[in-house]
């Protein structure tokens, strides 16, 4: 990939994201379309994976038949929100492997504190797909990203619903090699870290904890 930011402006995708916007949407809904839409991004993230050719036997003749080249792909999931867009992208790649990255945010400082940390082994010869619904200040990409160099991942992507043009400059700058794909860039975050006009707290949408 060689954008740094891909907005899937595809109709689906905006139509569905119109609807996980509305506060009405039910729970149920809420993490149908979000595995719908995770669907649509996996596709445009998974654009241009390298190709590579394997000997097959149709039942007509022999051919050289286009496979995926490398190592099974890493799926990351920035807990928790991150496992709604998880579920969806291995229905399309039901053999990647998958790792963990828990971050929550400190409510007063907005800033990320891990706890709970569990990937794949090999990173550094795999594409790592790190999926999180909401880039919003960005302090949580970017510290999972941090993590999952200093264990080796060194090709990366970063696929999310929603993104706040703060969270984008914010990764550009820590991390100017991780694309990212994303269904929309809203106007802005709310002081509280919200993005803005959003869809609320993902996590809890998705959950129904709230
Ligand atoms: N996380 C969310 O779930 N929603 C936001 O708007 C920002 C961060």
């Amino acid at each position: 990939m060689t954008e740094h930011l891909t907005i899937v402006d595809h109709p689906l995708v905006q139509h569905k994201l119109s609807l996980m916007r509305d506060k009405e949407t039910s729970t149920k809904s809420f993490r149908q379309l979000l595995r719908e839409i995770s669907h649509l991004l996996a596709y445009e993230v998974t654009r241009n994976l390298p190709m590579t050719t394997t000997r097959i036997e149709t039942p007509l003749e022999p051919m050289a038949a286009p496979v995926i080249e490398g190592k099974k792909l890493a799926l990351v999931s920035i807990l928790r929100a991150g496992n709604g867009l998880l579920d969806g992208i291995l229905d399309l790649v039901p053999a990647a492997r998958v790792g963990f990255v828990g971050l929550y945010r400190d409510p007063e400082t907005l800033q990320p504190v891990q706890y709970y940390f569990k990937v794949p082994p090999s990173l550094e010869d795999r594409l790592t797909i790190v999926v999180d619904p909401m880039l919003a200040t960005g302090n949580s990409s970017v510290a999972a990203i941090d993590l999952l160099k200093q264990a080796g991942a060194n090709n990366l992507r970063f696929m999310c619903l929603l993104a706040a043009p703060e969270g984008v400059a914010r990764m550009r700058e820590a991390h100017p090699d991780v694309p990212i794909v994303t269904a929309a860039v809203d106007s802005h975050l709310n002081d509280h870290g919200y993005i803005v006009p959003g869809l609320g707290d993902a996590g809890d949408r998705m959950y129904g904890t709230k």
